[in-house]
């Protein structure tokens, strides 16, 4: 219930937040035009209702009352946005919306049920994971609309904090939200979802999860995100760029904290067991744990340039040396650890988007040096300078967890002697895990 409820409220945020985006630098002042008209954004968060329901129908075994309390649960959490619209609406319009969403998703799982998974299917599904995954997609959803703030320089468009012009910041009228404002805000809501998913996901695994240190590792990225609002928060009452810094950092060691629970949370790294440990493994620890510190370093540089203008040339040579690097270790993941679905596929995906990294930074730096002086930010610089710095924490989250996955490989010295190590391949597979289920991983 709570992944299929958080995970349909994440995607109506995400479509509601590129809809009332200002798209001409006129708006981004205030008013103007935004990207979705108001009839599209309507029927397209509709549609996200219909499939959260369609999913919960088709994936779960659960009776009406169930469904009916996700949907309230959905409304619930869209009233943190939906009460700064009290001023504008007849009164009527909150339970009327709470009714509406719950009825809206309750038809979709409906017709999810028609098309019911298997009993049998069904129960092999990895609801942890899955909460897991929506912390991890409203994270990114979060990076963007961050680097977003930096770009249009809507930093201090909000004066105040934690209220917003003096408002609660769950009432402050929607009507208000146009262009710096807008970013801002936008990015702050965002910020308290992405706050509460974490939340929920560290009491759920306090409940559930019979791993200690993977209970202690929620409770770890819970402490990460309070201290990554606050630092939010005081930037904007200190004024202070060295703490904005400090928060598009933490930011990144958030987002990889996050794929690294989802990893751990994964059917895969609970079902393949490695027999024996594998030599290789301990070298790509060490390749990956300095890929890992010189990403650190890359992303911190990329801050200074960003926020003060300093240190682009160290960001730039070592940008260069950490693709290499990474473009190794993710392509010897890849290629020599077929047998690990799961680390050959994150290889490919580390070597891919590394490339792809490079590219971004040439842009940025290009697009950048483009821009007029005294004019407003344009959106190709900010999509693009958005872009690297968003693919920064990819690359980070993807580097760490493909890190955890070679410490789990190469970690078992000591319970395997050295001639069985030899003859047996490095690690099997537990009878009970299935290829597909490890390939849906
Ligand atoms: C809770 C999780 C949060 C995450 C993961 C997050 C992430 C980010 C990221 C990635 C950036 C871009 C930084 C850069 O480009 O260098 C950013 C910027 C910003 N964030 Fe957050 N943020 C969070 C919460 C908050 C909160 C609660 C506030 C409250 C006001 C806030 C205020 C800001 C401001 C003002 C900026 C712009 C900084 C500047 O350009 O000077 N953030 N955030
Ligand atoms: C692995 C390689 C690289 C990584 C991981 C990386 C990462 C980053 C990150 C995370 C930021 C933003 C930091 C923040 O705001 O919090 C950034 C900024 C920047 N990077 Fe990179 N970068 C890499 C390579 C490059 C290369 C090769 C170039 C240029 C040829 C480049 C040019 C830039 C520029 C110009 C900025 C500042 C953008 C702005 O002012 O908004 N980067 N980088």
């Amino acid at each position: 219930m709570l992944a299929v409820a958080f995970g349909t409220t994440v995607a109506m945020w995400g479509i509601g937040y590129l809809g009332r985006m200002p798209v001409e630098p006129s708006s981004f002042a205030g008013g103007g035009r935004v990207l979705i008209p108001s009839a599209v954004l309507f029927f397209a968060l509709a549609f996200a209702l219909l499939a959260g329901g369609f999913v919960f129908g088709r994936c779960t075994l659960r009776r009406a009352g169930a469904t009916l309390g996700t949907g309230v649960l959905i409304a619930a959490l869209n009233l943190l946005i939906l009460l700064s619209l009290r001023e504008q609406t007849p009164l009527a319009f909150i339970p009327g919306s709470v009714a509406v969403i719950a009825l809206v998703f309750t038809a979709g799982a409906g017709l999810g049920r028609l098309l019911r998974l298997p009993a049998e299917a069904a129960a092999t599904l990895n609801w942890r994971a899955a909460l897991s995954s929506v912390a991890v997609a409203a994270t990114l959803l979060l990076l963007l609309a961050g680097g977003v703030v930096t770009g249009f320089q809507a930093g201090l468009a909000v004066p105040d904090w934690p209220s917003s012009f003096g408002h609660n910041m769950f009432l402050f009228p929607l009507a208000h939200m146009t262009g710096g404002i807008f970013f801002e805000h936008a990015h702050r809501l965002l910020g308290s979802l992405v706050g509460l998913t974490t939340l929920v996901l560290a009491v759920v695994l306090q409940r559930v999860e019979p791993r200690r240190w993977v209970r202690v590792l929620a409770l770890g990225a819970l402490g990460i995100v309070i201290v990554q609002g606050t630092l939010g928060g005081l930037r904007v009452t200190q004024i202070d760029i060295a703490l904005a810094i400090t928060h598009g950092v933490l930011a990144q060691v958030f987002f990889s904290t996050l794929v690294s629970l989802r990893v751990f949370l994964s059917t895969a790294w609970r079902e393949l067991r490695p027999e024996a440990a594998s030599p290789r493994s301990a070298l790509d620890l060490r390749l990956l744990s300095v890929a890992v510190a010189l990403l650190l370093a890359q992303i911190l540089l990329g801050a200074l340039q960003r926020h003060v203008a300093r240190g682009l040339h160290f960001h730039l040579m070592l940008g260069v040396a950490t693709a290499l690097l990474v473009v190794v270790a993710g392509m010897r993941s890849w290629a020599l650890y077929e047998d690990v679905r799961p680390v050959s596929r994150m290889g490919a995906w580390l070597a891919g988007l590394v490339m792809l990294q490079l590219i971004l930074g040439v842009a940025s730096y290009v697009v950048v040096g483009m821009e007029q002086r005294g004019a407003a930010p344009s959106w190709p610089m900010v999509a693009v300078t958005t872009l690297h710095q968003t693919m920064g924490a990819a690359l980070l989250a993807c580097s760490t967890a493909l890190l955890v996955w070679h410490h789990r490989l190469a970690g078992v010295h000591a319970e395997v002697s050295p001639d069985r190590a030899q003859r047996s391949p490095p690690w099997t597979r537990t009878p009970r895990a299935g290829a597909a289920r490890a390939r849906s991983e």
